[in-house]
């Protein structure tokens, strides 16, 4: 059994993992970490988690309370900025370390401050971290202390752009990326912004074109997968629903690209995948309902009449492919267990 700890199990991603890591034999949970709630048992603040054996005997405490622990594995659910500052004692003490957080994701720490308004807290550790979407870069993880989770909205847009730029399937031109997201992506802490009579009956974006920070590492991400880097513009918006992406892609073809060789293109990448589903033609495109409370994610094609475009679909849970499924799948395929172990189909 692998001891963990979860930094941050009050908010929406680290209770998605205390219930994934209910049902993953090899877990075993030492501690959960809260500020507000120190003190307090998990499931007094989340009575959903009554059953849950593996917290009932864990009282909340704080992160900093937390440091002294031995564990093999600690599941950072923190804010950035808060997030690297906690890691940096747990990797010190020679724990592996899963950041759900933006914290590790950037490479080069000058970007950071770019896209996070203020300095690194930990830039020497940068160099370390590995950026892993399972399907796209698990041979990147051997050796890892840390994994820097990607972020949801990436995760929606490079699970079908990334392949498609390492087989030079992309034409010249502006990719656009169009998101909608559902509320439970800001996360648990109240804001106006999400607020209900805000949010319900109404349909927003926000930061659009070039300003959101996830940005910062689909650049990056997409600077890997193709020299000289993709075009990309990005808008995301918020939808009244409590969770989910949907990610709309208007991508420009390279010469003799169609639509058709990219499903097909995107069927052979992901085929033999547990979590990745490559819609066919008459299968029509995702919705998110296609994937509330799964790992997975859905990708349709819809090709255009005149093959100079493709539009492509991705669905997928905020909070568990884009959270705290994937980041489970990170540590299974960190530690060799079978990727799929904790996770529901
Ligand atoms: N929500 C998503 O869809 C999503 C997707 C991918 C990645 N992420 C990232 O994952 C992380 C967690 O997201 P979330 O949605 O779960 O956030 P959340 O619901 O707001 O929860 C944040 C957690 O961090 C704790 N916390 C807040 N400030 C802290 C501080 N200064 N020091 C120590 N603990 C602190 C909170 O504890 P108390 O309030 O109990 O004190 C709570 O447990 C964030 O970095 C987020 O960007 C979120």
């Amino acid at each position: 059994m692998a001891r963990i700890g979860i930094l941050g199990a009050t908010g929406y991603t680290g209770v998605e993992l205390v219930l994934a890591l209910e049902g993953h034999p090899e877990a075993e949970l030492v501690f959960l970490s809260s500020e507000a709630s120190a003190g307090m048992r998990l499931q007094q603040v989340f009575p959903r988690l009554s059953g849950c054996t593996k917290i009932r005997n864990l009282t909340l405490r704080t992160a900093a309370d937390c440091q002294d622990a031995s564990v093999d594995v600690v599941f950072s659910c923190l804010p950035h900025g808060a997030s690297a500052e906690a890691c940096s004692a747990f990797l010190a003490g020679g724990a592996k370390v899963i950041d759900l957080s933006a914290d590790f994701r950037l490479r080069d720490p000058s970007d950071y401050p770019r896209w996070y308004g203020k300095p690194h807290p930990l830039p020497a550790k940068l160099s370390e971290a590995v950026y892993c979407i399972p399907e796209l870069h698990r041979q990147d993880l051997a050796g890892a202390s840390l994994v820097a989770n990607p972020g949801c909205y990436p995760t929606s847009i490079l699970l079908p752009l990334v392949p498609l730029a390492r087989a030079g399937g992309l034409g010249a031109g502006l990719v656009i990326a169009d998101s909608k997201s559902g509320v439970s992506g800001a996360g648990r802490k109240p804001s106006l912004a999400t607020a209900f009579c805000e949010t319900n009956e109404s349909f927003s974006a926000y930061k659009v074109g070039r300003k959101h920070q996830h940005l910062g590492e689909m650049l990056q991400e997409l600077g890997r997968a193709r020299t000289g880097g993709v075009p990309l513009v990005f808008s995301p918006h918020l939808v009244p629903m409590e969770r989910g992406i949907l990610s709309t892609l208007y991508i420009p073809l390279a010469a003799s690209w169609t639509g058709a060789r990219v499903r097909d293109l995107l069927a052979e990448t992901f085929a033999g995948e547990p979590f990745v589903q490559v819609l066919a033609g008459e299968d029509g495109l995702p919705s998110t309902s296609h994937v509330a409370h799964s790992n997975r994610c859905h990708i349709g094609v819809a090709e255009q009449p005149e093959q100079d475009i493709v539009v492509v679909v991705s669905v997928i849970d905020n909070l568990v492919k884009g959270a705290s499924g994937q980041a489970l799948q990170n540590w299974n395929a960190l530690f060799g267990y079978p990727e799929t172990l904790g996770l529901a189909p």
